[in-house]
């Protein structure tokens, strides 16, 4: 295992709304014998309400507050020595202080999906209050790919499944002794 997973045994799912991060990051976590943790689940959890409804009664920069909040109890959690696959909410990998928090706490793993493919996903979905706006998304796309591509690194998933993604996220260099 590299030094940075024998230090902090997090690997941080990181990537747009859609691009698979929960059902991957599930997948994950079991074929390592790893706990798996959704960000959001944790927000909500500590909330005592749904995403949308956080969004919607207490704006987005509350929210944000929020997730720093979740993402640092989960990295001293594995900073514990409990190994975490966590799944990061499409956003909190753009915000400077979270990214510095998981970069030097873990691997981050980038799954980077065409917009083509994330729009449909999304389509047929609606607790997503920045995917409310079809123009929205893709500006936010474009505006965060800059910040994706700090992660450690980058699988590019096409319109692959969880188990082809988990495949090649075990095929990294991290687990070689
Ligand atoms: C968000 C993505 C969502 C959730 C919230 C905000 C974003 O998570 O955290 O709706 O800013 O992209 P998913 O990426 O899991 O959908």
């Amino acid at each position: 295992m590299v030094l940075k997973l024998k230090i902090t045994p997090a690997i941080y799912l990181v990537g747009f709304m859609g691009c698979g991060k929960s059902s991957v990051g599930r997948a994950l976590a079991e074929e390592l014998g790893w706990s798996f943790i959704d960000l959001d689940e944790d927000i909500e959890t500590c909330a005592g309400a749904p995403i949308a409804h956080i969004f919607d009664t207490e704006g987005e920069a509350n929210f944000r507050a929020l997730e720093t909040e979740a993402l640092k109890k989960r990295v001293q959690i594995a900073r514990s020595g409990q190994p975490q696959v966590i799944s990061l909410g499409g956003g909190a990998f753009t915000m400077e202080q979270n990214i510095e928090l998981v970069l030097n706490h873990g691997v981050t793993v980038w799954l980077d999906a065409p917009f083509d493919v994330i729009e449909r996903r999304i389509a047929q979905e609606t607790h997503r209050p920045l995917a409310r706006d079809p123009v929205r998304m893709k500006t936010l796309f474009d505006q965060r790919s800059g910040a994706y591509a700090r992660a450690d690194y980058r699988i590019e998933t096409g319109e692959d499944g969880p188990a082809a993604i988990v495949s090649r996220i075990l095929a990294l260099p991290l687990f070689t002794p």
